[in-house]
């Protein structure tokens, strides 16, 4: 091939030439011949560096190296042949790239730039007997416009990364050894239609094969199986372009005709609940096909979504493909284990955002249970830099590859039981080739329905999609009253919609927070059917870090890290899992805000149990309960709880031993209810638990501090005494016992969340308002009678808004230090960026990311036991998960590694704790009305300077901070800022805690 016949092709407007024509998977009898593995690789920097005559098979590629398929070239260059990470700038072939909206080149459609980086793989292979069949080359996933020849012949050429593509080659292919030979450029025409947020890579990302295609074998088949709920009677066609018939031996089917439609009693109907599928055989002369088939039946009813005569809510996440190591080429076993974490974490729902997934994954949906929303490879956001100026969604010369795209979609995917819903796209803004697409689909496949959440008067969808929405509006949206537009009709039709939330809760670093506010708003409003968490998974790229004290330390690397000229930083770090899919807290606490049943325990020892299932009855369940006092066990047992049917509620009275054991004792005393899995379930483990709840009984009663005497305070050189505490002149704390400390003093800073840092969030108004770096004024050291006050006004240079601080110490004759802290605003903090800072247009009043106090420890490994929230971190609108008793953690485990290091690792109502070193010594800190803990081996100001994880060194000390509140974390990174109850205003506040030295 030319430079120029290469050149026209990747800026056509046309979706590829010589491809064969879409149809479904399937696992067929017929032989396949694997083709991935080893091929040789050559990386051209531009088109027309391209090697002449590669495709030739005498072509001499012994100086190539190999490459992985399936697999990108820029992640698989970022290792060295022996498999170790290279050092970053050294990648063997270009590297990673992110943006999110804008284009990594220039708006000048159809053009590519000039620096295509093109990839030419070769593979050679064998086949015997080719002869009586004829022959189908089939690339699940190439990213993203390639060319391929077998043998010398040019098959053709396509685009649709993410989408299959096969050719015929029973003209080309050779008994004995074949060459086959593949040019992939990474930028062309298409790479307009394919602006997801996400890294830019590119290669042949999945896998190769070779299929025979016997005489009459099965070109397509579609399997249409619907449940007829109130006859109970699965509705059963197959539909193919040869003679063929069904086998359904577990349901006494056989030789059903493909083309006819049977009606087949007794049926168990599928549903991400029960995902009931049943194995059956399509065989025509040709081959035989395996079917794994799921009746169910998906319409609107009355404007609610119904699966088999039942609405459903979904419980969802938006999920990439994500690999810290291979990028989005996924192994079976990744792909398994994201969809058991989700079935653990109460997640029943999954958007494919925002393309076609490996198709493995969604036989794992239909295996396990999870509504999917299948979304098309499309987005054109990027077009928004430019006011939408030449959008391809509204340029007619685009349709055939808006056409080819859904079509191959909806051929590829249609044997799904899982899918529900086919998506067209994401962020394509406006145009009638998407509205062709969903007409397309319509016709196509009647049993779904059709999502784009661009279309915003819903003209042609079946769903009214929103992102991002604020819970006022969606309260609107919920009762029907939402913003009206000029166009009365348009509304009309709207407003009678069913409602999902394609993306919702940005799961950015620390947070997401609010999470209550919406499931509150969809148990309320049957209109509104869930939603799906953005996103799944941090798409962080694995790298060795080279210099500094962590060098050779692993990190995940983001956006700017690979040297891009335009890229969005950590945006790609955003999801409820890290990199290498460990929950992160926010997997947690969705986990806990979405449980499916939801209980509460009643004033009078009655349990509530709130069925959220659409399907099913709550006897796969078992409920416990556990009495604890400060924390110890008292007792435990089940609870009986007759089965509650889908959606229903049920009341339990609890055993009355509860109320006995309660009235004995003199701490706190917590009932726990939960419930868990009976038996092993579609992933779900038996004794895995699905919900909890707790109710705190009785409080602890006023406990003898011992002697109320406090001891008198000392007046010694150059400080104070008090008991065994020492205070310098300033009366700051500087030994507490016999260890020295950092005294306590007010602390307003917290290093940015990436909501708080978002641009519509605080993190600006408080730099601005200098509360990261505030001064502190003694204003009085008084010692009186057993007391030391000291006052300390604090504020920054050249600012006025700060805090006075009251610390009044005493000490008891038990070696207890005690302190009453009072905290009352100076100043004003409605000044400067504050004073523009969105507050959801209420009065901007200026807010604080934290009042409380922070003191230095000595350092060294050390570990923290609890009794209050826990046992992972909690802040007050993400606290769900936690709950209240015992717990204990290391310094290290108490740390969340945020892919960007942020704010982390608060443990909330704190109402005693011992932090003890390896050394043995050890300090208990007690707070009777609770108090907000966190405990880190570097400062609030190190978090915050630093990039990634390995940028922190423990500095030689343990930061304590003791926190009145906190700002809540909200989604403002994309979203909504924390909901205005969760918002902290600078006010007075007291706080009682002691502290002491144990011996
Ligand atoms: C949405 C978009 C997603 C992602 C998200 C922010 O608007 O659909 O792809 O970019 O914002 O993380």
């Amino acid at each position: 091939m030319s430079f120029s016949e290469a050149d026209r092709n990747v800026s056509s407007f046309e979706p590829g030439a010589g491809r064969l024509k879409p149809r479904a998977g399937s696992a067929s009898s017929a032989r396949s011949i694997p083709l991935d593995g080893y091929w040789t690789f050559h990386l051209a920097p531009r088109l027309r560096e391209m090697s002449d005559g590669f495709e030739s098979p005498d072509f001499d590629d012994s100086a190539w190296a190999t490459l992985r398929v399936p697999g990108s070239w820029q992640m698989e260059g970022l290792r060295g042949p022996d498999g170790t990470l290279r050092e970053r700038g050294q990648a063997q072939w270009g590297r990673p790239a992110y943006t999110n909206v804008i284009y990594p080149f220039p708006i000048d459609p159809p053009h590519p730039p000039d620096a295509n980086p093109t990839g030419e793989y070769r593979r050679a292979f064998e086949v015997d007997r080719p002869g009586a069949a004829s022959w189908v080359l089939r690339f699940e996933g190439v990213d993203s416009h390639f060319t391929v020849w077998l043998n010398g012949m040019e098959l053709g050429w396509g685009t649709g990364s993410r989408l299959p593509t096969e050719f015929d080659v029973t003209q080309v292919l050779r008994e004995g050894p074949n060459v086959l030979a593949v040019r992939v450029h990474q930028w062309s025409a298409a790479s307009y239609l394919e602006d997801q947020d996400m890294w830019w890579i590119s290669g042949i990302f999945r896998s190769v094969s070779l299929l025979e295609r016997p005489v009459g074998a099965i070109g397509d088949h579609f399997v249409q199986a619907d449940f007829d709920h109130e006859a109970g009677e699965g509705i059963l066609r197959v539909e193919t372009d040869v003679p063929a018939v069904v086998d359904i031996p577990e349901l006494g089917v056989t030789g059903l005709p493909a083309g006819e439609s049977l009606r087949i009693p007794g049926v168990g109907p599928w549903s991400a609940e029960t995902p009931r599928l049943y194995a059956g055989v399509l065989t025509s002369e040709g081959e035989s096909i395996e079917l794994r088939i799921g009746f169910r039946t998906v319409r609107v009813v009355d404007g609610l979504i119904t699966v088999n005569g039942s609405p459903v809510r979904f419980r969802g996440v938006n999920r990439h493909e994500w690999h810290p190591e291979t990028g989005r080429t996924l192994d079976p076993e990744t792909m398994l284990a994201d969809v058991l974490l989700m079935k653990q974490h109460n997640i029943n729902a999954v958007r494919t955002s925002h393309y076609p997934p490996d198709s493995r994954f969604l036989d794992l949906c239909d295996e396990y249970g999870l509504w999917v929303i299948d979304e098309c490879d499309l987005e054109t956001h990027g077009f928004v830099q430019v006011g939408w100026d030449r959008n391809p969604s509204a340029d007619p010369r685009w349709r055939p590859a808006y056409l080819d795209r859904v079509e191959r979609m909806v051929e590829r995917d249609k044997n799904h039981p899982s899918v529900i819903m086919w998506s067209m796209g994401n962020e394509c803004g406006v145009g009638d080739n998407l509205r062709a697409m969903a007409e397309w689909a319509r016709s196509r496949d009647s049993t779904r329905l059709i999502h784009y959440e661009g279309d915003y008067d819903s003209s042609y969808v079946d769903v009214y999609s929103r992102m991002y929405v604020d819970i006022g509006e969606l309260e609107l949206i919920g009762k029907g009253a939402d913003e009206r537009t000029v166009d009365a009709q348009a509304d009309a039709h709207r407003r009678a919609l069913p409602v999902i939330l394609c993306e919702y809760a940005h799961a950015m670093g620390n947070g997401p927070g609010g999470l209550a506010e919406y499931e509150e708003l969809f148990d309320r409003y049957s209109r509104l059917h869930g939603g799906f968490v953005w996103e799944w998974i941090d798409h962080g790229i694995l790298q060795r870090a080279t210099e500094g004290p962590n060098a050779g330390q692993l990190f995940y690397a983001y956006g700017g890290d690979f040297g891009e000229v335009v890229h969005d930083r950590n945006f790609i770090a955003d999801g409820l899992v890290f990199p290498d899919r460990t929950p992160s807290p926010g997997l947690l606490e969705y986990k806990a805000a979405i449980a499916p049943v939801v209980l509460s325990i009643d004033n009078d020892s009655t349990l509530t149990v709130r069925s959220r299932f659409d399907h099913i009855d709550t006897s796969g369940l078992v409920f416990a309960w556990l009495l604890e006092e400060d924390g110890a066990e008292l007792g435990g047992g089940t609870v009986e709880v007759p089965p509650v049917p889908p959606r229903g509620t049920a009341r339990v009275r609890l055993d009355d031993t509860i109320a006995e054991l309660a009235r004995d004792a003199a701490g706190e005393i917590v009932l726990t209810v939960h419930a868990s899995q009976a038996k092993e379930r579609d992933g779900v483990p038996a004794g895995h638990e699905i919900a909890f709840t707790q109710r705190i009984l009785a409080e602890a009663r006023q406990q003898e501090t011992g002697s109320t005497e406090g001891l008198p305070v000392v007046v010694s050189q150059g400080g104070y005494r008090l008991g065994d505490a020492e205070f310098d002149s300033d009366g700051r704390l500087v030994m507490l016992g016999e260890l020295p400390v950092l005294g306590p003093r007010l602390d307003l800073w917290r290093a940015p969340t990436d909501n708080d840092l978002a641009w519509l969030g605080q993190a600006k108004a408080w730099r601005d308002l200098g509360l990261d770096r505030l001064e502190h004024r003694t204003a009085r050291v008084q010692p009186g009678d057993g007391e030391l006050v000291v006052e300390t006004v604090s504020m920054a240079a050249g600012r006025e808004a700060g805090m006075r601080t009251q610390m009044i110490w005493s000490a008891s004759p038990e070696g207890d230090l005690q302190l009453r802290l009072h905290l009352s605003p100076v100043g004003r903090f409605d000044t400067g960026l504050a004073a523009l800072i969105h507050d959801s247009g209420r009065v901007k009043r200026g807010t604080v990311p934290r009042l409380g106090i922070r003191m230095g420890l000595p350092g060294g490994e050390a570990t923290l036991e609890w009794y209050g929230l826990g046992p992972g971190e909690n802040y007050r609108d993400s606290r769900m998960a936690a709950r209240l008793g015992r717990h204990r953690a290391t310094v290290a485990e108490l740390q969340t590694p945020y892919v960007h290091p942020q704010e982390n690792g608060n443990r909330g109502a704190v109402r005693s704790a011992e932090i003890s070193w390896q050394t043995g010594e050890r300090v208990s800190i007690t707070a009777p009305s609770g108090v907000d803990v966190s405990l880190r081996p570097w400062t609030s100001e190190a978090l915050d300077a630093a990039r990634h994880t390995t940028d922190l060194v423990p500095d030689g000390k343990l930061w304590l901070n003791l926190d009145i509140a906190h700002y809540g974390l909200g989604s403002a990174a994309c979203g909504p800022d924390a909901w205005p109850a969760h918002r902290l205003y600078p006010h007075t506040c007291s706080l009682l805690v002691r502290l002491a030295q144990v011996r």
